[in-house]
């Protein structure tokens, strides 16, 4: 079969090669993925891991082959799932606790967009607790996990403020967003659920700006720049938590989450933004895009 590999130190980020199929585990389906998309950790560890990696977390396709331990999907089903690497490619294995089956009415490129950005945006809606009624500031709001996010605080009820850029931040409008600042530091809160992922001072606005006994959870430092930490911050903001958050630790409930995401934009309730969508001749570009932040959204790709 044909899959993408990590080239760093080559012309190119990756490259298509010709690799033998993967070899399912009892738990795990076989998957013949027709749409993959990209997430911005993958741009760090195909430099990090180097040369020969195989990337691919968010697949999407249909059936091959059923787990043998009897679990998941049967053969021929519209699948989408999340792959512990590996998922760029005309096969992939995924563990079935880790896939949903995707509802005639969605494209497969839009489910291939959920698994990673969708699980982590309704888990992190999920772990701030009630959000009726709340305050609830979402940095990063319009990129893959944010503008999901947005929507799923929405819908949960909460008063959401959206940190974006002027131009995109019109269509997290539309996705439900209360109020879109193009600077954390334009928000006064209090904010009683944070979901921070921009870093630097992005997240020193954050802090400064979390209710007393609130909550902020880091996701991600897309920036790659520090922030500072300073016990008097506090004044004001009394109690508040700052907590961490990694979706390794959630992978159980992959599947399910993926299937609440998917009956959602099935219901035309969730709007999947696909900024950048091409066959996977252009995944480079997609990749290139992606770290130059010229497209909001997902980057999908599809196999034909
Ligand atoms: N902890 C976990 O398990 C987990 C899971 C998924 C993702 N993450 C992390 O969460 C973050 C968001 O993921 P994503 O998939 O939503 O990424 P993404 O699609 O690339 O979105 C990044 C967002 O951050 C904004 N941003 C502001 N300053 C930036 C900068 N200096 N560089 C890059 N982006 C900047 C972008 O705004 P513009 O529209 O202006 O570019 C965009 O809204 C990433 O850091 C990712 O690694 C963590």
């Amino acid at each position: 079969m044909l899959a993408i590999v990590a080239t760093p130190e080559g012309r190119a980020l990756t490259e298509r090669r010709e690799l033998p199929p993967p070899a399912p585990a009892a738990n795990e389906t076989l998957v013949g993925v027709r749409a993959f998309a990209v997430n911005r950790g993958e741009l760090t560890l195909i430099r990090r891991r180097g040369d020969g990696w195989q990337p691919g977390q968010d697949v999407a396709g249909e059936v091959l082959q059923p787990a043998a331990d009897g679990t998941g999907p049967q053969v021929g089903e519209r699948v989408a799932g999340l792959a512990e690497w590996h998922g760029w490619a005309e096969q992939a294995v995924v563990p079935s606790h880790r896939l949903a089956v995707v509802p005639e009415g969605v494209d497969l490129a839009l489910a291939a967009a959920l698994p990673m950005a969708g699980t982590t945006a309704a888990n992190l809606v999920r772990e701030g607790g009630p959000l009726l009624g709340a305050r609830v500031l979402i940095t990063g709001a319009s990129g893959g996990v944010g503008h999901i996010a947005v929507q799923l605080a929405a819908l949960a009820g909460a008063e959401v403020t959206a940190v974006a850029s002027r131009e995109r931040g019109e269509a997290l409008r539309g996705y439900g967003a209360r109020h879109v600042v193009a600077d954390a530091g334009e928000t006064e809160g209090p904010f009683s659920l944070v979901l921070e992922s921009v870093g630097g001072k992005t997240l020193d606005a954050a802090l400064a700006r979390v209710a007393p006994g609130g909550t902020v959870i880091i996701f991600g430092n897309s920036s790659r720049e520090p922030a500072t930490l300073d016990f008097v911050a506090f004044f004001g903001h009394e109690e508040a938590t700052i907590r961490s958050y990694f979706s390794a630790r959630h992978e159980a409930e992959a599947g399910r989450r993926l299937a609440m995401l998917l009956d959602l934009v099935d219901q035309g309730r969730l709007h999947v933004e696909i900024g950048f969508r091409a066959g996977w001749d252009d995944l480079n570009e997609g990749l290139a895009g992606l770290d130059e932040r010229r497209f909001p959204g997902k980057a999908v790709l599809t196999i034909d």
